[in-house]
């Protein structure tokens, strides 16, 4: 058997798979995230392990079959910075993805025009290394004893194998890597006063990281020589999820944040487009993808003004898509990324009337994430890829009104998965199979039984067009009252 190991912003799943790779169970434990300050999103490391120890345990009580474990990867949340010290001690909790406070350091990094050029992308206020200049200008004695700088995905490889050791998907989001080369750079450390010792050994995401250490192998009741894979970033283990890897295959997510990914042949940076161009999981392969900060988190946010659980919100729309309404919402809750950069920036409802009700507000948030896909979808297709097959995943895919009208925003026809298990655990216990051998990638990452398809609505496209255009128009104009 195999373990893919999801480690998410809400909490961790653990996914144990066949021989063949098909689902035998999953155990789930959750975390919180704190916000310390606004724009502050901060994790404690020890949870993740805490929370990997409980769902492994829980795998093995209702699982027999793992002690035939045989590989294991880690799909981690991107971009964090967990801070060691030198006996691998946490200094301080990890930074997140979705953490802003570094927005300053991160326009000076990317002031600097060999950012953009050697790693292909925006120094987003979200990525690594921003975060280590903040620490640097603000906690220095917390700074000057970084010895090692993980991502959260790295930080468990660490505590699987003893080893620093990190893939090149999830390297790619630090802002210190050379993306086409797919090695540190040591001009873009050096500009961000970090050193090449403090970072981990790089692998490609399906190759072997190392091996289960023999305490825990011993632990978890496993004789045999377990491989631990590189890993990847979750987009990237999502994309393996589902098979995407060739020029055009892609998905669109509905998380915490909202992701278009598409792969791609080849190396295409496009960092004006405020499009992330990254290492995928597997050798000499990349993606492109545009994130927005707020997809779910827009809907709990309603949730928690309401009192209405998000699927009660969604539930009241019944399933019928319907042309968008007066009501509009910029979904920028956390600043956005594509395609605006603009860490800043703050949501917004506009044409709110009398009569507007609950359901009213639904409607305006499910269609304004659907519009701010169909910015990083524009994106994308100004750089090229074509896209020809785009499946839908994350928890927001679970509102049938949702899927319309994204599909109708975007004019692609989204297809849904068959089976509850397709996200990024499954990518992640696929890389493990792959790293220890038991398949090839051709064989492993393949595409899933489809169960079903949205299509655009095309009685309503010149609706959502309109409604796009009014969305677009929404942005400059509430950027200059804000
Ligand atoms: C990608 C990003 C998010 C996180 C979510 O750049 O920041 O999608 O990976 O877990």
């Amino acid at each position: 058997t195999f373990l893919g190991i999801d480690l998410g912003t809400s909490g961790l799943r653990a996914l144990l798979v066949d021989e063949d790779g098909r689902p035998l169970g999953s155990a789930e434990a959750h975390y919180p995230v704190s916000h310390p300050r606004s724009g502050w999103s901060e994790q404690e490391p020890a949870a993740w392990i805490a929370a990997l120890e409980s769902a492994v345990a829980a795998l093995r009580a209702s699982h027999p079959e793992f002690t035939t474990l045989r590989g294991v990867g880690v799909a981690g949340h991107m971009h964090g910075a967990t801070l060691l010290d030198k006996a691998d001690r946490v200094i301080r909790p990890c930074i997140l993805w979705n953490d802003t406070r570094s927005h300053v350091e991160a326009a000076q990094l990317d002031a600097d025009p060999d950012f953009r050029a050697i790693s292909g992308n925006i120094v987003f206020p979200g990525f690594t290394a921003p975060k280590l200049e903040w620490v640097r200008a603000h906690e220095p004695d917390h700074y000057n004893r970084v010895a090692r700088v993980l991502l959260p995905a790295a930080f468990l490889n660490l505590w699987l194998t003893g080893d620093h050791v990190a893939d090149m998907s999830d390297s790619a989001g630090t802002a210190w890597l050379d993306t086409g080369g797919r090695d540190w750079s040591e001009r873009l450390l050096a500009i961000g006063h970090m050193r090449r010792e403090q970072m981990p050994r790089l692998v490609e995401g399906s190759a072997p990281a190392g091996q289960l250490r023999p305490e825990l192998a011993r632990i978890w009741g496993l004789p045999q020589t377990v491989v631990v894979a590189g890993g990847a970033g979750d987009n990237a283990a999502a994309a393996c999820g589902i098979g995407a890897r060739t020029e055009g295959q892609g998905f669109v997510s509905l998380g915490t944040s909202g992701v278009l990914l598409a792969a791609r042949d080849g190396y295409h940076p496009a960092p004006e487009t405020a499009l992330h161009t990254f290492c995928h999981a597997l050798p000499d392969t990349w993606y492109q993808m545009g994130v927005m900060l707020s997809a779910t988190d827009s809907l709990n946010w309603l949730s928690q003004i309401t009192g209405a659980r998000p699927a009660e919100l969604t539930a009241g729309l019944g399933a019928d898509l319907r042309a968008p309404g007066p009501v509009r919402f910029l979904p920028y809750l956390s600043g956005e990324r594509t395609p605006h950069n603009d860490p800043v920036i703050r949501g917004s409802f506009t044409g709110l009337g009398s009569h507007t009700s609950r359901d009213d507000l639904t409607r305006a948030v499910l269609e304004g994430v659907a519009f701010a896909l169909r910015d990083s979808h524009e994106a994308l297709k100004a750089t090229g890829a074509s896209i020809t097959r785009l499946m839908a995943i994350g928890g927001g895919a679970r509102s049938p009104y949702w899927l319309k009208a994204i599909a109708t925003a975007l004019d692609v026809t989204l297809t849904l998965p068959a089976g509850g298990e397709f996200g990024a655990a499954l990518g992640a216990a696929r890389l493990g199979m792959v790293a220890s051998g038991a398949g090839g990638i051709d064989e492993v990452m393949t595409a899933p039984d489809v169960t079903g398809e949205v299509a655009p609505d095309p009685a309503l496209r010149g609706a959502f067009d309109e409604g796009y255009a009014a969305f677009r128009a929404a942005y400059p104009a509430i950027r200059a009252v804000q």
